[in-house]
């Protein structure tokens, strides 16, 4: 059987960085309330137009080529999830393929929000071990500064702009919990959740880009149930436990939602990877970033079991289970 073996990891982020300190001065809020309600500290913001998703993605997928030892020339397939495109149409991950020069195999955006790496990488897995592309770059990219209401402190001091990326290759595997790669994903959604995390604009609705709205409560409550549910089920799914893994690298929207989670699965905070408190919450680069930022430091290595899990807007949310 095939598996889908991660072979790099790369990640990019905005110069430009912004201190809890920076917002509190146009805004009613403190380093204070941001640090203890979040465990968030800064966040990176891409300045103007010229550091578009399309830019940190490509940044991103250039440093994971570099980490895998590969070219542009050895991917056929490009899946990017982000829900801030740099344009409507055409998906933003074919910006990255002419950016990188790449004429073949496949490109496409996936929106699951927050969830949309976890998603991504379940699907290019798929689309890996069936056969039908050879080597991948699954890539979450972000620039959520372009939705943020700047007016609103519930919702403004939590996210920041980034990518990340992977690529993964088609390599035989023995069906065993020991081979590398994807051991098992489990994707959820709940459109019941919509109107609990939301843009309000869009192409169709209303001819805007709009602003991300969010019933921040609502999202707290359900976020810990949602994320043990499919951690729980990658569990049954292959026989590991919390005992079994190496690394848990969880969406970064909010420490007290991971502190909550990890405590929940019996995982030891030492096991966890945290950046939400350097970058905020990314949406889809989340992951990859938090996960290029383990492996450059030397954290997570070869042959390493490696939980992912995200949760977000729809309600959406999804786990991956990868031995590095
Ligand atoms: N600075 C200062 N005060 C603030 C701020 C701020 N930035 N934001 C809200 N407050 C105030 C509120 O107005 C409220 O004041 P009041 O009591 O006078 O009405 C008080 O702080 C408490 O507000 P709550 O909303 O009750 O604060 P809570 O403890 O719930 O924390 C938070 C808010 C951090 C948003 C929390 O609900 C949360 O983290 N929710 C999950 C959000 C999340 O993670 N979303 C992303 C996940 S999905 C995705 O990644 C897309």
């Amino acid at each position: 059987m095939l598996r889908s073996v991660v072979l790099g990891t790369g990640s990019a982020l905005p110069a430009k960085i912004v201190t809890n300190a920076e917002l509190a001065a146009t805004l009613d809020t403190s380093d204070e309330w941001i640090v203890q309600r979040t465990g968030i500290k800064q966040r990176h913001i891409s300045s103007g137009f010229e550091e578009t998703t399309s830019v940190l993605a490509t940044r991103a997928a250039e440093a994971a080529l570099a980490s895998a030892g590969l070219t542009a020339a050895d991917i056929d397939l490009i899946v990017l999830a982000t829900a801030t495109p740099d344009y409507t149409f055409p998906a933003t991950a074919t910006q990255v393929q002419y950016n990188l020069g790449i004429t073949r195999g496949a490109a496409f955006d996936l929106q699951a929000v927050c969830s949309g790496f976890v998603y991504a990488l379940s699907v290019a897995d798929k689309m890996i071990v069936s056969g039908m592309h050879k080597r991948a770059l699954v890539i979450g990219a972000e620039t959520f500064s372009r939705i943020l209401d700047w007016t609103d402190r519930t919702t403004c001091v939590l996210f920041g702009d980034g990518a990340g990326a992977v690529v993964i290759e088609a390599q035989s595997g023995t069906h065993s919990m020991s081979d590398r790669g994807v051991l098992t994903a489990h994707l959820r959604s709940d459109g019941r959740h919509r109107e609990k995390l939301y843009v309000d604009g869009g192409p169709s609705a209303t001819g805007t880009v709009g602003l991300l709205r969010m019933q921040g409560k609502e999202v707290f409550k359900h976020a810990v149930g949602m994320i043990t549910d499919v951690i729980e089920a990658a569990y049954a799914a292959t026989g590991l436990t919390s005992a079994d893994i190496d690394w848990f690298v969880p969406h970064q929207a909010n420490k007290r939602i991971i502190d909550a989670s990890a405590e929940k699965l019996k995982i030891p905070p030492e096991k966890v990877v945290i950046t939400v408190d350097i970058h905020g919450n990314t949406s889809a680069a989340s992951i990859p970033l938090a996960l290029d930022t383990a492996v450059k430091d030397g954290r997570i290595r070869k042959g390493h079991l490696v939980l992912l899990e995200a949760m977000g807007g729809g309600f959406t949310w999804g786990s991956v289970l990868v031995r590095m």
